[in-house]
């Protein structure tokens, strides 16, 4: 159908001329993922050959250390750089002795895993609710966490990471001084160059639920609002940020990314230091779910998310698409 030429307008600027082609979209593209910048989680169990499904979670399995290794390897040669490792113990007590068990999950895996792949960065998150039998963060007294003998502990639990050949200990408790402590526990020991990701902003969200399922670690009673922050504070957060990277955090993590791409942002322009967002387990389940719905496209959706938590300001995304996503960074 002919255009008439009396009804073009007279536009100075047309940005459309930019979205024209691939080719032009892509050269005034402003925000690029890469591989380089993911980070993939792993749930490490006892045991051999043993890869568990995650209900809320298809894709992601609890595995025993040998698979776990091989995970991690084939990470690596999908391009991403690093993983981050949860444990799951053989047992639990009301203390989490078994946190820093150097025969650990955990402490096992990092050791092969360094083994098979020198420059994998292996984080390991630090925290007890995988560990104690009540799910709880840190050491009761009554219904309450015992803030300085938690962290007095989260510090023994770090070391035991780094002895194991962790390259960032990644604390997650939201327990005040832990940084400070862990740094200094570090320190002390030689292992100035084991670096901290530091949980700084962790709110208490709903978007943990299917992680709970993956690592056990649901609290037995009450919740975690005694130490992961309020939802609906932001400068707060900027004073968690301030204070852990005062305390000697390396890299500042958010975390859920969605729900807090304003803290991220903020976090990002206050402080310019390298920043994280955990895009977390119930972020992820959603797009699964509606995927597996046939609702959403998956791959799409994907990227879209992970672009977004990028363009907001975080230089790391610790993510379960990790994988998936270099993967579809690579074919292009
Ligand atoms: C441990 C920890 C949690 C997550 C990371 N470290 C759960 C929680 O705080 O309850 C959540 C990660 C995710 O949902 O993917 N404290």
């Amino acid at each position: 159908m002919a255009v008439k030429t009396a009804s073009r307008l007279a536009l100075v600027r047309r940005p459309r001329r930019l979205r024209r082609t691939e080719t032009i979209r892509s050269l005034v593209r402003e925000t690029h993922l890469r591989p380089d910048c993911f980070i993939y989680p792993l749930f490490v169990c006892d045991g051999r050959s043993v890869r568990r499904d995650i209900r809320s979670m298809p894709g992601v399995q609890q595995l025993s250390v040998d698979e776990a290794v091989k995970d991690a390897v084939a990470a690596r040669e999908d391009g991403v750089p690093g993983v981050l490792l949860f444990g799951l113990p053989p047992s639990k007590d009301t203390t989490g002795t078994l946190a820093a068990d150097p025969e650990g999950p955990v402490q096992s895996a990092v050791r092969e895993m360094k083994r098979a792949a020198p420059d994998l960065v292996v984080m390991t998150d630090v925290c007890l609710c995988e560990y104690t039998s009540h799910g709880h963060c840190g050491i009761l007294d009554g219904e309450e966490i015992v803030n300085d003998m938690t962290v007095a502990q989260l510090a023994q639990v770090a070391l035991s990471h780094a002895v194991a050949g962790a390259d960032f200990v990644a604390p997650s408790d939201m327990m005040d001084g832990r940084v400070a402590a862990i740094r200094q526990a570090l320190d002390e020991r030689g292992f100035e160059r084991v670096g901290i990701v530091s949980y700084a902003a962790k709110y208490c969200s709903a978007f943990y639920g299917p992680f709970r399922e993956a690592a056990d670690s649901a609290p037995q009673f009450g919740d975690r609002r005694s130490h992961q922050m309020d939802p609906a504070n932001v400068d707060e957060a900027l004073r968690e940020v301030e204070m852990d990277l005062a305390e000697g955090a390396d890299i500042v993590m958010v975390k859920p990314a969605l729900t807090y791409l304003d803290v991220i942002t903020r976090v990002k322009q206050r402080f310019q230091q390298p920043t994280a967002a955990y895009h977390v387990s119930g972020e992820y389940a959603m797009l699964k779910a509606a995927a597996a719905n046939g609702w959403i496209d998956e791959p799409r959706a994907m990227m879209e998310t992970l672009t977004a938590i990028r363009r907001a300001g975080a230089d790391i995304i610790i993510t379960y698409y990790a994988r998936a996503a270099a993967r579809v960074l690579a074919s292009r």
